[in-house]
């Protein structure tokens, strides 16, 4: 058995942040290589500058590293994506494509790529939405989403790789700022009620249900799914994975909880209709039949841990 030899591409990310940590824990400082294209000031281990879309320096990283595992999550989310969705589609796929190619020249022995609840569509049951129903995506995101599960099914197939893939609910985490998603919100109005600085604009109307994981239970699954036995990983597009589901308004009645006098004001741009096409719960009965899928956090221990940390965060940089 060769040592594992860890790359994760878009370290410096919402998922990046955290899982970096884990995966040095997990596998030791030394194995784990983060890249990004540029390297965070307090980010502590190695760290590779490396833009995905030359395949190259991909190729040459992953040879000269010894790679054996690579976790790609580099890519632009469902808001910031349709901002430009040409450009979007190439990153999005121009990245994929050279992870999934580099991986059988190498003979990478396992991948990670996550997807998204952005896959889904209209043509969905918004409830308990099924892990195979006619995936019919809104944003460039969730196209590239929903073909990447495909190309990855493909590969796996055609060439053997062992790839594994998520499709996660809208994360929320206190340890960096989400970016350009559609289930921001959701991080932002912490920050915002720690800040005690005002009142909170949320881009989604108060009843907008979506499925949400806190950050703990979204790298423990990712570790989870990549640490399963072969045989058991019978979905070789991308789980279903649920954490909990909430609106706008239930979340910030939780925080108000904590924070009396916090307000919040609606104001749905256009992340509402992306947002009305997603899940309003997922059935994630695959994951939790085929690898023991069990979420830790509900609305109310991922609020209290996101409020604790944050004030933490945040006297820690006043002093
Ligand atoms: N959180 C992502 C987004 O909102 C969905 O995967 O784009």
């Amino acid at each position: 058995m060769r040592t594992d030899k860890i790359l994760i591409t878009g370290a410096g990310g919402q998922l990046g942040t955290v899982l970096t940590k884990q995966l040095q824990e997990k596998h030791g400082f030394d194995n784990v290589i983060a890249s990004d294209l540029i390297i965070n000031s307090s980010f502590e281990g190695c760290f590779e500058v490396l833009d995905v879309t030359n395949f190259d320096a991909l190729k040459n990283c992953v040879l000269k590293n010894e790679i054996t595992q690579i976790y790609h999550l580099v890519a632009i989310l469902s808001a910031k994506g349709e901002e430009a969705p040409l450009q979007t589609w190439d990153i999005n796929m121009g990245c994929l494509f050279n992870v999934l190619e580099v991986s059988r020249l190498c003979k990478i022995d396992k991948i990670f790529y996550p997807s998204s609840i952005a896959v889904f569509g209209d043509n969905i049951e918004r409830d308990n939405t099924p892990q195979s129903p006619n995936l019919t995506p809104l944003t460039v995101y969730g196209i590239s989403k929903a073909s990447g599960e495909n190309w990855v099914n493909y590969y796996c197939n055609k060439y053997g790789l062992d790839i594994r893939s998520i499709r996660y609910p809208g994360v929320v985490g206190y340890q960096s700022l989400a970016g350009g998603g559609t289930t921001d919100y959701a991080v932002d109005i912490f920050h915002k009620a720690v800040r005690e600085e005002g009142v909170f604009s949320c881009f989604l109307k108060a009843s907008t249900q979506l499925p949400l994981i806190f950050i703990d239970d979204a790298i423990r699954a990712t570790i989870e799914l990549m640490d399963a036995p072969a045989q058991n990983i019978k979905i070789r597009t991308s789980y279903n994975l649920a954490g909990f589901t909430c609106t706008p308004e239930e979340l910030y009645n939780a925080i108000k909880q904590v924070y009396p006098d916090f307000k919040i004001a609606y104001y749905p741009d256009f992340r509402q209709v992306i947002a009305d096409s997603w899940p309003n719960s997922i059935d994630d009965s695959s994951a939790i039949d085929d690898w023991n899928w069990k979420p830790k956090f509900d609305l109310e221990s991922m609020t209290h841990v996101m409020i604790k940390e944050l004030k933490k965060k945040f006297k820690a940089t006043i002093v």
